[in-house]
């Protein structure tokens, strides 16, 4: 339904590879967005480690284009730079609807996006983050936090990339009881016991292949030690399940014990191995590698991810699709603030 239309100034914190992904997909078919949605986004400022550029106006597209292009730090841009401005500074004292959050992942304290994610908050800001850190540590207190200060919190591209997980099971079985998750939520963990399975090379190899293509995590850990699915089910246990549970509650088992001829034993019983992620209505949240039927709609190959919600009425329905990228996961920011514009343009807070 045509709402008119709704301007929505966003801070951007982030300028990597997911951040500039969403500078590119905001600025294309911008007209088209206008026209469709009512949706009339502009970026007002954007901030890396070095500093910021700001332009309350709203940076162009051409300005986009360019800081996306030149390799210097975006803060020395002539016009709008900032050098050294912080983001906090920056979401304090710039006018803004929405911060969209894509630092890196830090998983020990969660920070820098856990600080940011607050200040947003508190500065009556909406959020729109990919960033599992915060997420995993302390989701049920953020979610409360964003309540408390009446702005929307979303964070869709956390959990499956570009594919919309947690809409799927907040949205379209809403009416329906979802009773248990099971998923294969890391790609780069995939692609490695694919590898094993299917080319017989060793957990090591399949690995430097996984980081050469640029799968993995920075730290490989993440992937490999289950810490990202472990992240992963804490934010669909939370948002989907409304379970209270952190990272600190994640039975967690990585991939680093599976050896070939596992993988073989299994093969010879028509299954395979993967590294899942569950959470049913009750017991702890686990991650390890299991045995699946290869018949299983779960059994996926390569990078992709799945995820299967069993639930009382509908059966178990599985989502299939790609689990990271730059431009993949920048769709899932645009979706998020397509929503948040959907709300707040009719006035529903929830
Ligand atoms: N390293 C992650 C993966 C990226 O392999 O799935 C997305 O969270």
């Amino acid at each position: 339904m045509w709402q008119g239309e709704v301007g929505m100034r966003i801070i951007l914190i982030g300028f990597g590879v997911v951040g500039k992904s969403v500078t590119a997909i905001i600025a294309r078919r911008y007209s088209e967005r206008v026209k469709d949605y009512g949706f009339n986004p502009k970026i007002v400022a954007i901030v890396d480690v070095d500093g910021a550029v700001i332009n309350p106006r709203g940076l162009s597209a051409e300005k986009l284009e360019t800081l996306r292009q030149k390799g210097f730090p975006i803060s020395k841009d002539p016009e709008f730079g900032h050098p050294g401005m912080s983001a906090l500074d920056v979401i304090e004292s710039v006018e803004a609807e929405v911060v969209v959050e894509v630092t890196p992942v830090n998983i020990k304290n969660g920070e820098p996006a856990m600080s940011h994610i607050t200040k947003a908050f508190k500065t009556g800001k909406h959020v729109v983050t990919t960033n599992k850190g915060p997420l995993a540590l302390a989701l049920p207190a953020l979610m409360e936090l964003a309540e408390y200060n009446n702005v929307y919190f979303r964070f869709s591209g956390t959990v499956g990339g570009g594919t919309p997980m947690l809409e799927f099971a907040k949205r379209c079985l809403a009416g329906d009881k979802i009773l248990a998750i099971k998923g294969i939520l890391n790609g780069t963990t995939n692609y490695i016991l694919t590898e094993m399975a299917q080319k017989r090379v060793t957990f090591q190899e399949a690995l430097s292949n996984a980081q050469k293509l640029g799968y993995a995590e920075t730290d490989p850990t993440m992937d490999v030690e289950g810490f990202d699915t472990a992240c992963k089910i804490v934010i669909l246990a939370n948002w989907v399940m409304n379970r209270k549970v952190t990272l600190r509650d994640v039975d967690r088992t990585g991939i680093r014990g599976v050896t070939l001829q596992e993988l073989d034993e299994a093969a010879k019983r028509g299954n395979t191995i993967k590294l899942i992620g569950a959470i049913d209505g009750e017991g702890k949240p686990t991650v390890k590698p299991m045995e699946i039927p290869k018949t299983s709609p779960l059994c996926v190959s390569g990078v992709l991810n799945a995820v299967t919600f069993h639930t009382e009425f509908a059966g178990e329905q599985t989502l299939v699709g790609k689990g990271a990228g730059g431009v993949e996961t920048a769709s899932a920011v645009l979706r998020d603030l397509l929503e948040i514009r959907r709300r707040l343009a009719s006035k529903m807070l929830s």
